[in-house]
């Protein structure tokens, strides 16, 4: 597996899919992994804790960093290339151009600033490596939708796929900050994807979705439109950790 640290090295080719990440890699990182492997000749990770996409600066130090391990898990996988850049790389001094999306629902209202640092380091992602196909979860849900909003808008030429949650056994959807969960507020960070999950089959899921959460303060719940699928979506604390889950409610992820 090549790790390129520089775009000067960065090797581009064809039929390549690319799998944008900030490390701290889980079974969610791994079945994009496995999702960009099964129909791609070659295929590149990303690794970049991008300080743009922070709205506090205490979650960027808390961030989880562990690139030894997350460069093995991707040769594990499979993983062709990996391009690991330092920061003056991508934003070198005097940069200034930033992509400012215009919608980002409730998710973007929450974290002022958080959609225009993940729409410019991943259309820079997408102009470096130049890939024929993008992968994200769906976890990160209206990041799909910025994302595939940014294709359209820009005509970047990348096919955006969606890769389904991957959950723990308990049914909480993996992130890179359950680690930071105690064992007490991982019980109660449960009531998220049941509640959600409960609330599928309502004539009102938002509303359904409020009122089983057990207690949970929801700093939103809501129905988001990614096209071609509509999703109940919510966000929660759970002590310091906020954490944000989303269900299926038609369509289907492609
Ligand atoms: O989902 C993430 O890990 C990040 O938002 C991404 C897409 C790698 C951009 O930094």
């Amino acid at each position: 597996m090549k790790v390129f640290r520089t775009i000067a090295e960065l090797e581009t080719a064809p039929d390549t899919g690319l799998v944008p990440t900030m490390g701290a890699l889980h079974d969610g990182h791994r079945a994009l992994f496995r999702a960009a492997r099964a129909e791609n000749g070659r295929v590149i990770a990303s690794l970049f804790v991008n300080p743009a996409q922070f709205d506090e600066p205490a979650d960027l130090d808390a961030y989880p960093r562990s690139e030894q391990r997350d460069l093995e898990l991707m040769e594990a996988e499979g993983v062709d290339a990996v391009f690991a850049p330092v920061l003056d790389e991508l934003y070198p001094a005097g940069f200034a151009t930033w992509v400012v999306p215009g919608d980002t629902g409730a998710e973007g209202g929450a974290r002022p600033g958080h959609f225009r640092g993940v729409a410019t380091v991943c259309l820079k992602l997408f102009n470096l490596v130049r890939p024929e196909r993008v992968y994200f979860g769906q976890k990160d849900a209206q990041q799909v939708a910025v994302i595939r909003r940014l294709v359209r808008d820009l005509n970047v030429p990348v096919v955006v796929r969606v890769v389904p949650t991957v959950r723990d056994a308990d049914g909480l959807a993996l992130s890179s900050r359950n680690v930071h969960l105690s064992a007490d507020e991982r019980a109660l960070a449960l009531a998220l994807p049941r509640a959600l999950q409960a609330s599928v089959a309502s004539s009102n899921p938002v509303a359904a979705a409020r009122g089983s959460l057990n207690g949970l303060e929801p700093e939103y719940v809501e129905i988001l439109d990614l096209g071609n699928a509509k999703l109940l979506a919510a966000a929660v604390r759970v002590g310091s950790i906020r954490l944000i889950d989303n269900v299926l409610l038609e369509g289907e992820l492609t």
